[in-house]
């Protein structure tokens, strides 16, 4: 007996010595104090002795069992201080400079960009952003802009019909000016930007899809002195000038009358170069006085509102403001493209 007490104590101090985590410390634990432990099933035996062994041995395994439960709460709480330290080691070498793989972050659309920048200026000029659908009936896209069926202007747009009778895809953002008069009673001022659609054939400068902006203000006395000034202020401000001088050119659109074409200084030369094609003028503002037909279609009293309206390429813009000659890269879905907005 003297010798099993002897070798389990030695037993359970290598033991010890080689746990070096609580969950090990817990298995030894149950091993030797455990209810199938080796010292608890040596307790165990002494019911099965004679008197004279239980008075010689009781004492002895009563302390065997004080000194393993000792030793075991001892040792764990020395594993407890070690692991705390290490934590706290590895909490001081945390190296807070080190640097990180960079994450792949995304960004908006160039067209997205320049949506958002164009309706800030026009909201802060007191205007409101209106918006009208791509899939537009005649009416709307032709009949009531004073494009009647069969007259000649017609011909200037490259039009997608569709298998719904009298229904196309819209070939301006003009559609919006029917719709916004028949829902809003002027004083009004707005903008539309959207996507428009002509069967074209596709090349560096025509899609068939681009994206336009449609403008217009309907008020008691509005001229064509505050066409003019909203044409500067927009592109003074979208080109980031503090002076931008504009030209006005006669220009034929049904729904207006008079009708122009507004014209900008280049931004990016002073004597000529490719963008304004050695003229130093870039044709970027279509526009004019809403022609009374368009009013009356809409639901406007001609005798007692005027109004000017404008629709630029919004596509065209965005190419000359990021300088991009090539209108497909922008559905091209390229990478490389896109990374540098
Ligand atoms: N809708 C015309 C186009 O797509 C652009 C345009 C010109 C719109 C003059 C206007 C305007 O509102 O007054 O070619």
């Amino acid at each position: 007996m003297i010798q099993k007490i002897n070798a389990i104590q030695s037993d359970l101090k290598t033991q010890l010595q080689q746990t070096k985590n609580q969950a090990d410390l817990e298995s030894a634990r149950v091993a030797f104090l455990g209810k199938k432990g080796f010292i608890t099933e040596l307790m165990q035996s002494l019911k099965d002795m004679s008197l004279e062994e239980k008075k010689e041995f009781g004492p002895k395994l009563q302390a065997l069992k004080q000194e393993a439960e000792a030793l075991i709460n001892q040792h764990k709480e020395t594993l407890i201080k070690q692991e705390a330290a290490t934590a706290q080691q590895r909490q001081q070498n945390f190296d807070v400079t080190a640097s990180l793989p960079s994450a792949h972050v995304g960004h908006l659309h160039p067209y997205t960009q320049i949506i958002e920048e164009i309706e800030t200026i026009f909201l802060s000029m007191g205007y409101e952003v209106w918006d009208g659908p791509e899939f537009e009936s005649d009416f709307y896209n032709f009949t009531a802009l004073n494009i009647p069926k069969d007259h000649p202007a017609r011909d200037m747009y490259d039009t997608f019909w569709t298998n719904k009778e009298n229904h196309v895809l819209r070939t301006h953002t003009s559609n919006v000016q029917i719709r916004t008069m028949q829902n809003t009673k002027p004083p009004l001022a707005g903008i539309a930007t959207g996507r428009t659609y002509r069967h074209e054939a596709v090349d560096a400068s025509h899609d068939f899809m681009f994206m336009q902006c449609e403008g217009m203000m309907i008020d008691k006395g509005v001229t064509v002195a505050h066409l003019f000034a909203a044409a500067q202020t927009f592109l003074k401000t979208l080109f980031n000038k503090k002076e931008l001088d504009i030209r006005i050119r006669p220009g034929f659109f049904p729904f207006v009358e008079p009708g122009f074409e507004i014209d900008m200084r280049c931004v990016f030369c002073k004597s000529g170069c490719s963008v304004c094609k050695k003229s130093t003028w870039i044709e970027v503002f279509p526009g004019g006085m809403i022609h009374p037909n368009v009013l009356k279609a809409g639901g406007i009293n001609p005798e007692e509102y005027t109004g000017f309206a404008f629709g630029f390429g919004l596509t065209r813009l965005a190419m000359l403001r990021y300088g991009i000659d090539d209108i497909r890269l922008f559905h091209s879905g390229k990478i490389k493209f896109l990374e540098q907005f």
